[in-house]
């Protein structure tokens, strides 16, 4: 028997991008006034106090909780997406995920695709579309707005609003990608994490009646609380749309243990059943992107799409590499195009996620 260390085996990976940024990190830490970090979308605010309480509420509860989640949970995201982006669902068709993160990551394997299937994604893409294919042994097409996926795709993927652009797709263009996806024989699953933060265009879901009508069938909604809730550190999202797939997805989840934990659950619900504390962090970044945008623009910078979710999409020309270079020279982080796709070589994501202190700062440092 071979007594050698045994090559780990199965897909391979991009390198994780922000590793990439080191050096500039480390640049633009070193600025006298300190880092600016607009680099990565995470949430600064607090957790609302409502959700903290919440989540200890049921801090005691010993068993195993389910997979489905509560029927509270339940109804509280059949009630959210009715309320707030006029959609109807039924509640078995909702389905709680650990964050989105992970459902992006494996549902292609869940929906089993397999090696030699393709995977459709935007031209410019969070980049765990890809991973999730690459992890199901899939090949990856990036589709540009309004380009139709290859005959046999197995999975297509739509974001509006759109990380890393802020680009959004009316209904009549969602409806066309619906169609198109459905010609080519395949699943469509529209990621809607920034689906609450429209600025000048008003997003809208996959499941609403503009665009599918009342035929959900082959459309999955994919639902994060992580921005329009700050719950990222808590990990809550859900997957909702044709029945039939969430059934699968349970079934799947169920054996595999991959279960939203019940104290999670409890502040999921509190957050779907609440919408003044989304309006509120709403208005947060409405007010931070007031700053940011006419720095960026009186510094040079071109503005492109960023008519909602959390960035700004800004090029002044030059390469990537060297606009975020030139930025962390000023304390400022952002995170290269290059990161979303090879078509990203000449912009900036800029994210709105900054404490109202630091966004001052960037614009003071721009100006
Ligand atoms: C487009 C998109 N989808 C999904 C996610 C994952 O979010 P989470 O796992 O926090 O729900 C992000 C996070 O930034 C994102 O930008």
């Amino acid at each position: 028997m071979s007594s050698g260390t045994r090559e780990p085996r199965g897909p391979r990976l991009p390198d994780f991008p922000w590793d990439s940024l080191a050096a500039q990190t480390a640049t633009a830490r070193s600025h006298p006034d300190g880092l600016v970090d607009l680099s990565v979308g995470t949430p600064v605010d607090p957790v609302p106090e409502p959700l903290r309480a919440a989540l200890a509420s049921v801090a005691e509860v010993p068993g195993y909780p389910a997979t489905h989640g509560t029927p509270e949970l339940r109804a509280a995201a059949v009630e959210a997406l009715a309320r707030r982006h006029g959609v109807t669902v039924d509640p078995a068709a909702v389905l709680p995920t650990i964050g989105s993160k992970e459902l992006v990551a494996w549902l292609p394997t869940l929906l089993g695709v397999r090696a030699g299937d393709v995977v459709a994604i935007p031209e410019l893409a969070y980049p765990t579309y890809e991973v999730g294919a690459k992890i199901a042994g899939a090949e990856v097409v990036r589709l540009a707005p309004g380009e139709a996926p290859p005959a046999g795709t197995a999975l297509v993927w739509l974001n509006s609003p759109s990380n890393p652009t802020g680009r959004v797709l009316d209904a009549a263009a969602l409806a066309e990608s619906v169609r198109a996806a459905r010609e080519a024989g395949a699943v469509v699953a529209s990621d809607e994490c920034y689906l609450a933060l429209g600025w000048e265009a008003e997003p809208v879901s996959v499941l609403h009646p503009s665009v599918t009508g009342e035929d959900p069938t082959g459309v999955l909604a994919v639902h994060s609380l992580s921005k329009s809730s700050n719950l990222a550190g808590y990990r809550a999202g859900f997957i909702t749309g044709d029945p039939g797939l969430v059934a699968r997805l349970l079934e799947l989840r169920k054996h595999a243990g991959m279960i939203m934990p019940r104290p999670v659950q409890q502040a999921m619900t509190a957050a779907l059943l609440d919408d003044e504390h989304v309006e509120a962090q709403r208005e947060l970044y409405a007010a931070r992107r007031a700053v940011l945008r006419p720095a960026l623009e009186a510094a040079g910078f071109t503005i492109e799409h960023s008519r909602a979710g959390l960035y700004l999409w800004a090029t002044c020309g030059d390469d990537a590499w060297e606009t975020v270079g030139l930025l962390a020279q000023h304390g400022i982080l952002v995170a290269p195009g290059t990161f979303y796709g090879p078509g990203g070589q000449r912009h900036v994501r800029i994210a709105l996620t900054a404490p109202d202190e630091r966004i001052e700062a960037a614009a003071a440092r721009l100006g």
